[in-house]
């Protein structure tokens, strides 16, 4: 396998838990992997057997949990699952830590999703396997941003020199808090912030954006409109109703943005209408039959590159 064995080889044994837990370039070689998968699956068909991956999810999730479960199967690899807290020891009260260590000795790599942010960097300080986060609350989503980075590279064949505009709860939104500082390390990236002023993205990430890359433009602003005519991708997402601190704020905010047929006609020709679902209305389903519409497709994509990242992490390519 060549040069990529010596790169990608620098990836086992590692956990993933920020979105910069791996820099562009080990992004990209992963994504060279994926891309592999994709051409030949039954090159990659056994490259997994006899190993075992644990999927601990105790929030709620269908496309990330099922995803790592069928990227592992179609690895020749085996899977043990948590889908709900309340059936595991969480309801007896152990603690996170204490879960780790016994299912790091049962699986050859965990991946968890939990409630609280800062909870998989503390599951990794305990975790002698690759511990991957599947998202910790508010805070970050670094298998959707591979799944995100993988979309708009096979899509526009880079991922350099892109208007990128977000759209929704960008205060609460962790798959956007991932996505937006791994794409600020590419080359003459834009952005554009569209949300209402109380789901703005959380200034902190916008401190980091900017010096991580001080040629950044980051444009703000509430209005759908003036965000998509300039949009090489819209990243649309959901009001995240689970984190609001009351029930009025979330109803009145709720439908602050809605994408229609309509809309989309001032849009570019080539614009990636992309979203890391699940979908509430901020996306009309008649806007599905457009071909900028590729969320769908973008899920699919979460299965190979979550296939490259399993074999890679467990050393097995
Ligand atoms: C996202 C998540 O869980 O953060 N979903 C996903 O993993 N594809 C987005 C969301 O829930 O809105």
């Amino acid at each position: 396998m060549g040069e990529g064995k010596v790169g990608l080889a620098s990836l086992k044994g590692r956990h993933f838990v920020d979105a910069l837990d791996f820099s562009p370039a080990e992004y990209d070689l992963l994504f060279s992997l994926a891309e592999r998968i994709v051409e030949s699956p039954e090159e990659f068909a056994a490259c997994c057997s006899g190993k075992l991956i644990a999927t601990l999810f105790y929030e709620p999730s269908t496309r990330t949990r099922l995803s790592f479960e069928a990227a592992m199967l179609r690895l020749g690899g085996k899977v043990i699952t948590v889908a709900d807290a309340s059936t595991s020891s969480v309801a007896k009260g152990e603690s996170l830590a204490d879960t780790i260590r016994t299912v790091a000795g049962y699986a050859d790599l965990i991946v968890l999703r939990h409630p609280k942010e800062g909870a998989a960097r503390l599951a990794a300080l305990y975790s002698p396997v690759p511990l991957i986060n599947g998202g910790d609350g508010a805070r970050e989503h670094p298998t959707q941003t591979l799944t995100d980075l993988f979309t708009i590279k096979r899509s526009k064949g880079r991922l350099d020199d892109l208007t990128v505009a977000f759209c929704g709860d960008l205060r609460y939104g962790r798959t956007v808090h991932s996505l937006i500082r791994a794409l600020a390390l590419r080359e003459a990236i834009r952005f554009i912030l569209i949300s209402p002023v109380e789901l703005r993205l959380p200034e902190v990430i916008k401190e980091e954006i900017r010096s991580a890359n001080p040629k950044i433009e980051l444009l703000e602003t509430e209005d759908l409109e003036v965000g998509l005519a300039e949009a090489d991708v819209l990243y649309m997402t959901r009001i995240q109703k689970e984190r609001f601190f009351n029930e009025e704020d979330y109803i009145r905010l709720r439908d602050s943005y809605v994408l229609t047929r309509g809309k989309l006609e001032g849009a570019k020709g080539d614009l990636l209408v992309m979203h890391p679902l699940p979908r509430v209305t901020e996306i009309s389903p008649e806007v599905d039959e457009d071909p900028r519409a590729v969320y769908f497709q973008q899920a699919r994509y979460g299965m190979f590159v979550r296939m490259a990242l399993i074999a890679t992490l467990l050393g097995v390519v």
